[in-house]
């Protein structure tokens, strides 16, 4: 049983896994699924129980874009008064770490929405693409700044042009994913990297993100005094105390989140 329409839920110890559910529309993301996952972040967010998420699709498809029957009555007026798309920076607003794991066709707001993650990690199956120019219109949900980000203008601007897809093995050379897994081992693995992050301390594993975050915002020097300044934050917590002393004491730190 799950609380959500379009997500199924598990708990593995402190990692959250969310996987979309419409089968039926290769999890094409409707209205349905937006505020599901708005609530299933939120959820996450709020829980101090829960260190890291994992969002993963089936093995034919992370998420083959926005749902197009469902945009496709609505005009210039509608989705201007509406702000649609908006909704997807309360998911881009979640602060605790977070990983899509992608197997099958990663396409248009699939794509934008992986690469919302923290970060990618790939099944050799995966697709990328932003393909929207097919349908006479462009990215909607970040694609076209999160890929020039990730990949560079050349990739970029070839693949919302042509609208070809990505595989794998292209899109890690590329750096649009952190690594490549066998697809019988997607689930795997990305549930080990969430392990892993949700073993760190809580408020460190915030800082670090935050950090990286930053470097899309700001400048170099403006992001390095950021840096500095959230570093020396994190040696007021008593994390940064314990994380020190278990280290010097030879054993694993025990965190308190504070
Ligand atoms: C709604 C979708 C869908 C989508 C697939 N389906 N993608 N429904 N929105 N984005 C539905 C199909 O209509 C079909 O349902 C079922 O899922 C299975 O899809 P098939 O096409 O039969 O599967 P297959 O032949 O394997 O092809 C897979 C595919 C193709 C290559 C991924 O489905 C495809 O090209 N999908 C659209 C990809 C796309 O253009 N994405 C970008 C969307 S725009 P029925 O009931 O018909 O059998 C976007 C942002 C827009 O994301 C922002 C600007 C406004």
């Amino acid at each position: 049983m799950s609380d959500y329409e379009t997500l199924l839920i598990e708990r593995h110890d402190a990692v959250t896994l969310v996987r979309l559910n419409r089968p039926q529309a290769l999890n094409a993301l409707n209205a349905q699924v937006l505020t599901d996952l708005i609530a299933a972040f939120a959820a996450y967010d709020a829980d101090p129980e829960q260190r890291c998420l994992v969002l993963t699709g089936s093995e034919k498809a992370f998420a083959a874009g926005a749902d197009i029957k469902e945009m496709q009555p609505n005009g210039f007026s509608h989705n201007y008064a509406t702000n649609f798309f908006a909704g997807w920076e309360q998911v881009t607003a979640t602060r605790k770490p977070w990983i899509a794991a992608v197997a099958g066709f990663a396409l248009g707001g699939g794509c934008e929405l992986a690469m919302m993650a923290d970060f990618i990690l790939a099944a050799d199956t995966a697709k990328f693409g932003q393909p929207e120019i097919k349908l006479g219109v462009a990215p909607g949900m970040g694609g076209s700044q999160r890929l020039t980000r990730a990949v560079g203008k050349a990739k970029a601007m070839e693949m919302c042009l042509t609208g070809r897809m990505m595989g794998a093995d292209e899109a890690e050379r590329a750096s649009l994913v952190a690594r490549i897994v066998p697809a019988a081992d997607l689930i795997e693995e990305a549930l080990k990297s969430a392990a892993a992050i949700a073993a760190m301390a809580p408020l460190a594993a915030i800082a670090n993100k935050e950090m990286v975050n930053a470097a899309f915002e700001t400048g170099l020097a403006m992001g390095i005094v950021f840096e500095r300044r959230l570093f020396a934050g994190l040696t007021a917590t008593e994390d940064k105390t314990e994380g020190m002393t278990a280290f010097v004491e030879k054993r694993p730190g025990v965190w308190s989140g504070r």
